[in-house]
């Protein structure tokens, strides 16, 4: 039995036969499932649109006579609602004429009947291969979008934060003159001081947004990832994530990164801000640190919230810059994290816990973000039990 050659990704290899000749059909069908191909069979034309439209694939196998139904128009027609559909027209006319028809009506392939399986399955095999590169190709396509939207919204951050810092300069000069000449007891006193330390915080804000516009990148100093996370997490649950319960799950050895700590303690506290608005400042977020293997010693920060998720578009677009569904937000948070991990040589991802999206799951609700950075230590081969990191893909 001839083998299709091996899927490069997971993706089943799934076929409509459309053939008005039962017997071929199935019997066909049969020795392709002996080959790995999983293949639905219709007997008309209008069998073919109503399977099509109910379960689409990417590969149609189509006899160009179906009782009284031409399959060169069934072709053309069935391209035209799926212009992405690849169609191998089988005949047992042959001639040039109806070759170049069926050529015409988009048909990726031409076989005559009798054919052997293994001229089947090389096509197939032609036809898989090609649907999997068209996917490959809109998946960079979809990367270097989101590529070209960061590298848009640096430069606009760029641009603002140059002239913010100039503005909160003279502004933060100004209130701390005010404040320090106002006496404690002055009614006046603790607006000026309010001001003062808001002024403070923008000029915070402000240096962030240079850091993501010239891309940080990591300074040489390694932290203990464990300890960072550690001081943020309980920095945070006596100040803004106060009603919330925050379970922390740390390694008991250092787990040691080369990485910025501002840029880390920014990351870890943009996503946990994230897990307090979803959840309404009342849900459980759980933080666990670990030390993962892909292709090399990396340690993984997840954060895990009981709130309601991702929504379908914000599963797609979250990572966009600017992509926000909160009145106040900027949408900034997200892609400075994606940014950061690029920066240090590792991934962020962001989906949902209880699966349906491509992080899996493990049957809690809400969003989970995942960021790896490459750690230091342990270049060996990694323990059996250690996480790969294999299966999520996004
Ligand atoms: N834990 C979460 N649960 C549900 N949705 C989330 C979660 N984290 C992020 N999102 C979705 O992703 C969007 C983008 O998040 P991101 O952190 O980039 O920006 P933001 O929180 O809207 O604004 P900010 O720039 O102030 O952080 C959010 O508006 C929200 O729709
Ligand atoms: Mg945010």
């Amino acid at each position: 039995m001839p083998n299709l050659s091996a899927a490069p990704d997971s993706t089943v290899r799934r076929l409509l036969i459309v053939d008005d000749d039962v017997d071929f059909a199935v019997s066909t069908s049969r020795a392709l499932g002996l080959a790995g191909v999983d293949c639905t069979l219709v007997h008309s034309g209008a069998g073919a649109l109503d399977q099509l439209a109910r379960d689409p694939v990417e590969v149609v196998l189509l006899d160009i006579r179906l009782g009284g139904e031409d399959g060169t128009d069934l072709a053309a027609r069935l391209r035209a609602r799926h212009p992405d559909l690849i169609v191998i027209i089988m005949t047992a006319y042959a001639s040039v004429d109806s070759a170049v028809a069926a050529l015409k009506a988009g048909a990726y392939d031409y076989l005559r009947k009798p054919f052997f399986l293994d001229e089947l399955v090389q096509a197939l095999d032609r036809c898989f291969q090609l649907a999997q590169l068209r996917r490959d190709k809109a998946r960079a396509e979809r990367q270097l979008a989101l590529l070209h939207q960061i590298e848009a919204a640096s430069q606009l951050a760029a641009g603002l934060s140059h002239d913010f810092k100039n503005m909160l300069a003279v502004i933060g000069a100004n209130l701390m003159v005010i404040d320090d000449g106002l006496h404690a007891h002055d009614v006046l006193k603790p607006y000026a001081t309010d001001a003062r330390e808001a002024a403070l915080t923008a000029a915070d804000l402000v240096a962030r947004l240079m850091g993501f516009a010239r891309g940080e990148g990591p300074p040489g100093a390694v932290i203990d990832l464990g300890a960072v996370v550690g001081n943020v997490a309980a920095m945070l649950t006596r100040t803004l994530c106060q009603g919330m319960a925050l379970d922390l799950d740390l390694p008991a050895a250092p787990l040691l990164v080369p990485a910025d700590p501002r840029q880390v303690e920014t990351a870890l506290l943009n996503l946990l801000i994230n897990a307090r608005d979803a959840t309404g400042g009342r849900g459980r977020v759980a933080i666990r640190l670990s030390r993962v293997w892909r292709g090399g010693p990396y340690a993984r920060l997840e954060v895990v919230d009981d709130g309601p998720g991702l929504t379908p578009e914000g599963l797609e677009r979250a990572l966009e810059p600017l992509f926000t569904t909160k009145p106040e937000g900027t949408g900034l948070g997200l892609p400075m994290i994606q940014q950061m991990a690029l920066r240090h040589g590792g991934r962020f991802r962001i989906g949902n816990a209880g699966g349906g999206d491509a992080m899996g799951g493990d049957g809690a609700r809400g969003a989970r973000a995942v960021l790896d950075l490459p750690c230091l230590g342990g270049d060996e081969a990694p323990d059996p039990g250690l996480d790969q990191g294999s299966g999520e893909n996004m």
